[in-house]
């Protein structure tokens, strides 16, 4: 934690200062929905004939079998794409990418990690990211479009024949859509930790509620 004292941290905290704007918030939550539902369907999909030795519990996947699960999925894959293409095209012309995901530097991403690891990481301003939070962030939303054009090329492998082949062909791209689907799954591990490890009092301050 800061080193500032409680009543500082509260009057820089107020909740005028929220960190995230409204747009920011539905996305991220509509997103949350979609990602469950793909990741949930997907495992059922996987499991109709899996990549690995080993399968998906039947009790977190979605669909029941191999069609009701190409039918979640092909429905939440609308409402990632339609609200994926919100966020890129807003995050991109309101300027949020470029002022909270940049720069990114090799030095800064080293003395951040090692800050954390020693618990010296600063919590000053909450609403600035560190450096791994901002790798994390941009890298996850590389993989997001990766895992969207994976997905396309194994759905329409004759239509979108030049996209499947920039992945290697049919097989490597299954590959490549189950690895991002695994780097989602670790990505959302740490998130939802922390975000359930920040203080509820600090975070009412942060977000205004
Ligand atoms: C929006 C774009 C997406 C499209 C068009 C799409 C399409 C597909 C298709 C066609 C399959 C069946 C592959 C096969 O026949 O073997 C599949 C499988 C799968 N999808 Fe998606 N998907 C998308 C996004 C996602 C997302 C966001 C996730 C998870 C975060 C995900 C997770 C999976 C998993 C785990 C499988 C099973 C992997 C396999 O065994 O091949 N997909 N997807």
């Amino acid at each position: 934690m800061s080193s500032l004292a409680a009543s500082d941290q509260h009057a820089a905290l107020t909740p005028a200062k929220v960190i995230q704007p409204a747009w920011v918030r539905t996305v991220h939550w509509i997103n949350a929905v979609a990602i469950v539902l793909m990741i949930m369907s997907g495992w059922q999909i996987y499991n109709a004939s899996p990549l690995f030795d080993f399968k998906f519990s039947s009790n977190i996947t979605l669909g029941g079998w191999l069609g009701g699960a190409l039918l979640w999925h092909f429905a939440a894959m609308w409402l990632l794409m339609v609200n994926g293409l919100i966020y890129l095209t807003l995050g991109f012309a309101t300027g949020r990418f470029r002022k909270k995901l940049l720069p990114i530097t090799p030095a800064g991403v080293i003395a951040d990690t090692k800050a954390a690891l020693t618990f010296n990481l600063s919590h000053d301003d909450l609403s600035k990211y560190n450096n791994v939070q901002k790798l994390l962030y941009a890298g996850i939303i590389v993989v997001g479009i990766v895992i969207v054009l994976s997905g396309l090329s194994i759905w329409k492998p004759v239509q979108l024949q030049y996209l499947t082949a920039l992945f290697g062909g049919y097989d490597v791209a299954r590959y490549v859509h189950f690895i991002c689907m695994a780097a989602i799954c670790a990505f959302l591990l740490v998130h939802v930790a922390l975000a359930l490890l920040v203080p509820k009092s600090l975070r009412a301050m942060i977000i205004g509620r």
